[in-house]
């Protein structure tokens, strides 16, 4: 099989610049080569160039959400590039950026796999409407778009609500706004925050995660990581730090644990902010991301 990198430049969801340089970084760390290692045919036909999309003057909906018609567009031709290399029967790893861009990603993937399962790994369970955001920044948002909540906005229309609220589950969370909750707790939507994680351990909650989106474990896998989930002294370089994060090892079992199952189809790698922090602690996160991904992909400790 063969893996398909879908590298992102782009920061469009989030105010903080330096995001989109997160896949050159991951690429120039030698990702690619240590994935060919570890066995895969990789096909890299180089950074998605996004050059082409325009979206000037884009002013914010409701004088809110920011950048809306850039990051739609963005997302849309992620949505086919991602979608293609599922159809061809390639598996995506899509390598960000922000996490807005999981609108394209996972939508993606639904085209090609319906009944695929999402397995959400962050701080923040970015599940924001255009109601409920105090930030404005899409990044918070892609998920309550890809479950058709919250109001229709044209220059979204791209977007059809293909994620049911029983397929999608979060670990990691510690950092959930208001109005978010009440999102979660309304569609009853399957979280484990770091409390859960302390409580029963990361092996038993992968478990129950699995068990919650894929009890026969036969559904295909759509696995999305923000590197925030990590605990910033792990993941420093990222744009949103939480403290109190999953350990490296803790991040590093979930993509073990989800390579075992043989379903994994789609893999996103998000939030790696090379601009913020110092030179170590760039390298550092770099150097994580590449590992959870290689994890992700089959490589074992033994
Ligand atoms: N909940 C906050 C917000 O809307 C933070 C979201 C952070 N999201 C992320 N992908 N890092 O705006
Ligand atoms: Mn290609
Ligand atoms: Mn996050
Ligand atoms: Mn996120």
């Amino acid at each position: 099989k063969t893996i398909a990198i879908v590298g992102c430049p782009f920061s469009g969801g989030q105010p903080k610049l330096g995001v989109d340089k997160g896949p050159i970084h991951l690429v120039e760390a030698g990702l690619i080569d240590q994935l060919e290692e570890i066995g895969w045919k990789v096909h890299f036909d180089g950074h998605h160039q996004f050059e082409e999309i325009h979206a000037a003057p884009d002013p914010p909906i409701k004088t809110l959400l920011k950048n809306p018609r850039l990051v739609s567009r963005v997302c849309e031709s992620v949505a086919s590039v991602v979608g293609g290399h599922a159809k061809n029967g390639q598996l995506p790893v899509t390598l960000g950026g922000d996490h807005s861009l999981a609108m394209g990603t996972v939508s993606g993937t639904l085209a090609s796999y319906p009944d695929a399962c999402v397995i959400w790994i962050d701080a923040h369970a970015d599940i924001n409407t255009s109601k409920t955001t105090e930030s404005g920044n899409i990044h918070g948002m892609p998920v309550s778009f890809l479950l058709g909540l919250g109001e229709n906005h044209p220059e979204f229309a791209w977007i059809r609500p293909v994620l049911k609220p029983e397929r999608i589950v979060y670990i990691g969370l510690r950092d959930i706004d208001a109005g978010e909750r009440r999102i979660l707790r309304e569609n009853k939507i399957k979280a484990f925050s770091m409390h859960e994680v302390d409580k029963y351990g990361i092996g038993k909650v992968v478990e129950m995660a699995l068990d919650h989106v894929n009890p026969n474990r036969d559904l295909p896998i759509h696995l999305s990581f923000d590197v925030d989930a990590l605990d910033p002294s792990v993941a420093p370089s990222t744009g949103t730090p939480v403290r109190g994060g999953l350990t490296f090892r803790e991040g590093h079992y979930i993509c073990e644990a989800i390579h075992e199952t043989g379903l994994l189809v789609a893999l996103d790698l998000m939030e790696v902010n090379p601009s913020l922090a110092d030179p170590e602690s760039v390298r550092q996160t770099v150097a994580v991301g590449c590992s959870l991904v290689r994890s992700a992909l089959g490589e074992t400790l033994l």
